[in-house]
């Protein structure tokens, strides 16, 4: 890595937007707390793969707390504002809430957010919110009890979840609580309208996520995704909808509003309108690798340098370069790299 060639940055001012091959700045950071999840999705971690004897990371090979937040501070000196804790399942981190306090705690971060399957929540949403933890969004893709089993790979309970998710609700997040659903042809397709009717009008967004090509085991083909343009067409002949303006350029949900006033959903459409051209997001391993898209295939190892003794100056500065470096717009290149057949991070190992 060429660190010596770099101009000085201070940390306090970032003197000018630092912006990738293609242009986008960096204003986003993913952080995989943890590794494992108490689920086995089928489109995430499947449990044929990820069974009782695989081999999880030893405690000491993650990232301990201080060195998330050396990280998160010199990112936000480059110009991160926002950070969203991810997994595997990020509630099966102990601590978590003094982690988000020491986040919450960084200048220049104004956002911090978390996805979780929710099962944990009731324990932690009220410690979490007090910490200033400033967004929740749960996962879950059905309302039918032996489906969602099915879907979470026999270990979820749906009423786990849902008690999980009224926990969020008590605990009233600043920035609201988002559900997002992946939908699967023949899967759980027949899933969308209830969850639209249960969540209509409660103050809860939902999200239709297309099912993605992340990682190698998910046993994904492009039948299997659902596009969200039908998602939207059959939501809308039910419950009329218009479609609201982005709120920020490449923003990752198109989001539509009920016309009876009750409240908006989101699709998150990556396979069949791919928004690589904003894509301002980052990701972190648990295990201290840097990713520059959800389908990479090799991370900058930012956790050898932080146990090397690596200074604050060479750590933004390793920050920047992997940042100058990159040039990736996997979902919009979709079709060469099927071709390619190249092997791709998988998404437990780096969040959502
Ligand atoms: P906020 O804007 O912070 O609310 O978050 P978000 O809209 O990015 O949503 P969230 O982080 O919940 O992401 C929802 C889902 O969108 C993820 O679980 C992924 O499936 C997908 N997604 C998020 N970011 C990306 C991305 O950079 N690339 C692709 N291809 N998919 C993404
Ligand atoms: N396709 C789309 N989204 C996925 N997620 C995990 N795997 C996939 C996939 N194959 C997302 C879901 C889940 C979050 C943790 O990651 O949104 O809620
Ligand atoms: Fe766990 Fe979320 Fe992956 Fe399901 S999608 S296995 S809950 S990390
Ligand atoms: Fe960003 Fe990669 Fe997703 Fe494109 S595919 S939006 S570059 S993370």
């Amino acid at each position: 890595m060429s660190l010596v060639a770099l101009p000085p940055v201070t940390a306090r001012t970032a003197p000018q937007t630092l912006r990738d091959r293609h242009g986008r700045a960096l204003h986003d950071l993913r952080i995989s707390v943890m590794d494992r999840c108490n689920f086995r999705c089928t489109y995430c971690m499947p449990a044929s793969t990820y069974g009782e004897d695989y081999v999880f990371l030893d405690n000491d090979a993650r990232l301990s707390f201080d060195e998330i937040e050396r990280i998160c501070r010199q990112a936000a000196a480059l110009g991160v504002t926002k950070l969203r804790l991810t997994g595997g399942e990020p509630l099966l981190r102990p601590k978590l809430p003094d982690l988000v306090r020491r986040l919450r705690a960084i200048d220049g971060i104004d956002d911090i957010a978390m996805t979780t399957n929710g099962v944990l929540l009731p324990r932690h949403a009220d410690e979490l919110k007090r910490a200033g933890l400033d967004r929740v969004t749960i996962s879950l893709d059905t309302l039918d009890a032996d489906a969602f089993r099915r879907i979470s790979g026999g270990r979820g309970d749906l009423q786990d979840v849902l008690r999980g998710i009224d926990a969020a609700r008590g605990a009233d997040f600043p920035g609201g609580l988002k559900i997002n659903a992946v939908i699967q042809r023949n899967v759980n397709d027949d899933a969308v309208l209830p969850l639209v009717e249960h969540f209509r009008g409660s103050g809860v967004v939902v999200r239709f996520i297309e099912f993605m090509d992340v990682g190698n085991r998910n046993g994904w083909t492009a039948a299997s995704v659902v596009p969200s343009s039908e998602l939207v067409e059959r939501i809308g002949t039910r419950w009329p909808l218009l479609a609201l303006p982005p709120r920020y350029p490449g923003e990752v949900a198109t989001r539509y509003r009920f016309v009876d006033g009750g409240g908006e959903i989101g699709v998150i459409s990556s396979v069949s309108a791919p928004f690589c051209g904003g894509c301002t997001r980052a990701r972190l391993s648990s295990e201290g690798r840097l990713y520059t898209c959800l389908f990479a295939a090799a991370g900058t190892d930012l956790r050898a340098l932080l146990r090397g003794g690596t200074d604050d100056d060479a750590l933004r500065g390793a920050l920047r370069d992997v940042w100058l470096r990159r040039g990736d717009r996997y979902s919009e290149e979709r079709a060469q790299h099927h071709d390619a057949g190249g092997r791709k991070i998988e998404m437990y190992y780096i969040g959502g």
